[in-house]
């Protein structure tokens, strides 16, 4: 029998939807996932939109790096076009357009600051205050592959969920979150099954994987008797048990 986890829906239902828009976290929503996944990136003028990418080229009709837009370009933007034209107009949503909506449900959200391109200065302590502001707290992890980011993060605020995200198989990222006292990795399933992945475990850390999309790979984490306390996945509705009664 198919353990069935904690799901975080990547960019929201990313694998059927325009990825972080609206769309895309109100059908995760109805596919059954818990939670949902959403990247953070800041414009010149300190707006925080929910976007992957540091420039707008690959999920808008536009293009230029946030970095130097000001919000109202970005908020010009169709962010639905390129993935299919029936959500043609989906605009680039802001942390709060989420956070306004996520008021009404009880979905846990994954929020990741995307710093480990852009320093985006001051971001941390604008994220925590739309999260304080929707009182959201209980709600939210905060993750980046960024780990000063996480650090400012603790600093400002060390009560706050967050959890070190790791590309494939690094133990020097592996030692940095134990030196920061981290509790929460999100990591890949390569590094799950690996040595480090039983480390981290036994020290303590919940993991979360990312991406997992195939039933087959999840049956192989599960299998192998790690625990794993969660998945983000393009696909939530793979994942979702039918109950049978
Ligand atoms: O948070 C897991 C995953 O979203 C990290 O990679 O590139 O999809 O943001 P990426
Ligand atoms: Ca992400």
């Amino acid at each position: 029998m198919n353990q069935q986890p904690f799901i975080f829906a990547h960019r929201g239902a990313s694998g059927t939807h325009p990825e972080n828009t609206m769309a895309a976290f109100r059908a995760a929503a109805d596919k059954g996932a818990q939670g949902i996944e959403l990247d953070v990136q800041m414009t010149r003028d300190g707006e925080l939109v929910v976007i992957h990418d540091e420039t707008v080229n690959r999920t808008t009709n536009g293009s230029g790096a946030i970095e130097r837009m000001t919000a109202a370009e970005v908020a010009a933007l169709d962010a639905g076009s390129w993935f299919s034209p029936s959500f043609a107009g989906d605009p680039v949503p802001t942390l709060e357009d989420v956070f306004t909506w996520a008021a009404g449900n009880d979905l846990q959200i994954n929020v990741e600051l995307k710093t480990n391109k852009v320093p985006y200065h001051g971001i941390e302590k604008k994220v925590l205050d739309v999260i304080e502001h929707f009182d959201m707290r209980g709600r939210v992890v905060l993750s980046s592959f960024n780990f000063d980011s996480i650090k400012r993060v603790i600093e400002l605020d060390p009560y706050i969920a967050v959890a070190g995200l790791i590309w494939k198989i690094r133990r020097d990222a592996l030692l940095k979150a134990k030196d920061l006292g981290l509790t929460a990795l999100h990591v890949q399933t390569s590094f799950a099954l690996s040595d480090y992945g039983k480390e981290a475990v036994d020290s303590g850390m919940l993991l979360r994987l990312y991406t997992i999309n195939d039933m087959r790979e999840w049956q192989r984490v599960t299998a192998s008797g790690l625990p794993v306390e969660a998945i983000i996945t393009d696909y939530p509705e793979r994942f979702v048990t039918v109950s049978s009664d």
